[in-house]
């Protein structure tokens, strides 16, 4: 073998080792990573409740948050926005949210702890898309009748601002209200209320 040759293949073999060695290295510092999460973080990972600060939230504005990978909606309801809620009974699946759709504590005609809230899961009870939030009066695509609320793009599921499913679409039930308390005024845990 010429020398030229020589140098070729001792160069070929220090990058095959070297890159080795770097494939070794991002493997063991995956590990450390994991094992440095702290505790909540980790929980978190898990499905562990998450914090939310919900003071903010402008009136009549909504805020996404994540929990265990699903979007859920914290709403801040105006004054007229609750007032118009009880008018859309008649033309409602489940007005008085009979289905078990959320905690007993929420089963009242606001579906909520406190009424200037709507904690909701954004995933449409149809086939699992999220509804857009339609928080306007009238709009010229969903009628004259429409008060606010959720309209699912997918196969045009409507729900009111209670995410009350509308009577005639393809939506079975009202959208799923998730366990959740107040830690304070302006912190709204979202997993957790407390009871088993
Ligand atoms: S998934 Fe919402 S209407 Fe079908």
């Amino acid at each position: 073998m010429s020398a030229t040759a020589v140098n070729k293949t001792r160069r070929r073999l220090l990058v095959a080792a070297t890159s080795a060695v770097g494939a070794v290295g991002a493997g063991f510092a995956l590990v450390p990573f994991v094992a440095s999460m702290n505790p909540s973080a980790r929980a978190r990972a898990a499905g562990a409740p998450v914090e939310a600060d919900i003071s903010k939230i402008e009136p009549g504005a909504l805020l996404r948050v994540k929990w265990r990978g699903k979007p859920v909606w914290v709403v801040h309801r105006t004054p007229k926005m609750l007032e118009m809620l009880a008018s859309n009974d008649p033309k409602l699946v489940d007005p008085a949210s009979e289905v078990p759709q959320q905690p007993e504590y929420c089963q009242n005609p606001t579906r909520s702890i406190k009424p200037e809230y709507l904690v909701a899961i954004g995933i449409c009870t149809h086939l699992g898309c999220s509804p857009t939030y339609r928080p306007e009066f009238a709009p010229e695509d969903l009628g004259a009748d429409w008060k606010g609320g959720f309209f699912c793009p997918c196969h045009g599921s409507r729900f009111d601002l209670a995410a009350r499913v509308f009577k005639g679409v393809p939506a079975p039930t009202n959208l799923v209200i998730p366990k959740h308390t107040y830690l304070n005024d302006t912190t709204l845990l979202i997993g957790e209320d407390g009871t088993a």
